[in-house]
């Protein structure tokens, strides 16, 4: 028996056993990564090595040509200020655009005060940096529960595990919500109420743009109550708000951050850090979002897909990690209440266009997700219909 194995079962031993991954035990990896970090690992215990083909640097294959360079992608740029002004038809124009090829955009000149965004960054490291027992109160392992601190997407489920720790907080109504968040650092609910305040009100102010562009509701269009009545609805809609935390990883080539996904909801509004990790696949590749200060990478999710019957792309994305930089963003999820229905919009369907999708709803995704890891876009093909 080696010297070090003789002393296997202390913590401190485990800080310098680094040969394999024997000493990292289950209720080390259920601690999350950045306990995996502070131990000191300095290769990735075997639970979070994806197989070959799903790693960072796997080949993607073209139909034509292989290409394995994965380029920085600026994505199209919306200056939001300038849909209140003059230019909006103009900027409706390179919205639907954005929507239909990217899936994604990003905006600038928001109108959300820098403070905001800066005391989010802030205060989401903060509950980061507590003592793991201080973020363990807000475990649980009901993928619904309003508010839930984990680590990977679903540890209790998950097979290979990946590299990121999370705070999930559901945002609506406030008032019963709010007394539920952690109570720690002291003024996380003050700071993260406001932030979510903001991003649904810039949500909403995009939605009435999307929609606009989409050509279902305008301000210069002849409405009926109905058309409102989904305006309304979204002003009762639901938020979820989800901070990543991804430590650095002694082998990021092995591992993900977050595997390739979609997001449910109808739009996401994604404030990341200077320290850059999320892709989108475009063409075939995967390509890096190069992250702007004070802007908000905006993306369609797989409620938008449906509603605008797969005119606008809910596209995959992915979260890479480095080994020299811990990486924090907020991903705030908003769609319509919890309890509607999705279903594409009747004015997007017509003999020349018909119906792609099936209704659906949160409750089936979330039993979805429950029951199995949420991989690609599963749930939105359930939602398919052949035609
Ligand atoms: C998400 C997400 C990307 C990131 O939370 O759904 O895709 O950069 N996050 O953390
Ligand atoms: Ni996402």
């Amino acid at each position: 028996m080696s010297p070090a194995m003789a002393f296997s079962t202390s913590d401190e031993m485990r800080k310098t056993n680094d040969d394999d991954d024997h000493h990292v035990t289950e209720s080390q990896y259920q601690k999350g990564v950045k306990h995996l970090h502070e131990i000191g690992i300095s290769r990735v215990p075997r639970r979070y090595i994806l197989p070959d083909s799903d790693r960072p640097n796997a080949v993607y294959k073209r139909a034509n040509h292989l290409n394995d360079a994965t380029p920085n992608l600026k994505l199209p740029i919306i200056e939001f200020s300038e849909l209140l002004g003059p230019n909006r038809v103009q900027v409706l124009k390179s919205i639907a655009k954005a929507c239909e090829e990217y899936g994604f955009f990003q905006i600038v000149n928001h109108g959300i005060p820098l403070e905001v965004i800066s005391n989010m960054i802030d205060v989401s490291s903060r509950f980061f940096a507590l003592p793991f027992e201080e973020r363990a109160k807000y475990m649980s392992s009901d993928m619904k529960a309003p508010v839930r601190y984990g680590t990977s997407f679903n540890q209790n489920k998950d097979s290979v595990f990946c590299w990121r720790d999370f705070l999930k907080l559901m945002c609506h109504p406030t008032e019963d919500v709010l007394p539920l968040w952690p109570s720690s650092p002291a003024d996380w609910r003050r700071l993260a109420a406001a932030y979510a305040k903001e991003t649904n009100y810039l949500f909403l102010m995009l939605v009435e743009a999307i929609l606009e562009s989409l050509g279902v509701w305008g301000a210069t269009m002849n409405k009926t109550e109905e058309d409102d009545e989904i305006l309304n609805k979204f002003e009762d809609g639901s938020q979820l708000m989800v901070v990543n935390y991804y430590p650095p990883c002694p082998q990021p080539d092995l591992t993900l951050g977050m595997p390739p996904h979609s997001d449910y909801g109808f739009l996401t509004l994604l404030l990341q850090d200077e320290v850059e990790g999320l892709q989108i696949q475009y063409k075939d590749q995967w390509v890096t979002v190069e992250p702007i200060p004070n802007s908000f990478v905006v993306n369609v999710g797989d409620h938008l897909e449906i509603f605008s019957n797969g005119r606008y792309k809910s596209v995959l994305h992915r979260v890479l990690v480095n080994s020299a930089k811990s990486r924090i963003s907020v991903a705030s999820l908003h769609s319509l209440p919890i309890n509607s229905m999705v279903t594409p919009s009747p004015k997007l369907i017509d003999k020349a266009n018909p119906r792609r999708y099936k209704d659906t709803d949160f409750a089936s995704f979330l039993e979805y997700i429950s029951s199995c890891e949420p991989k690609r876009k599963n749930f939105l093909e359930t939602r398919k219909l052949n035609n």
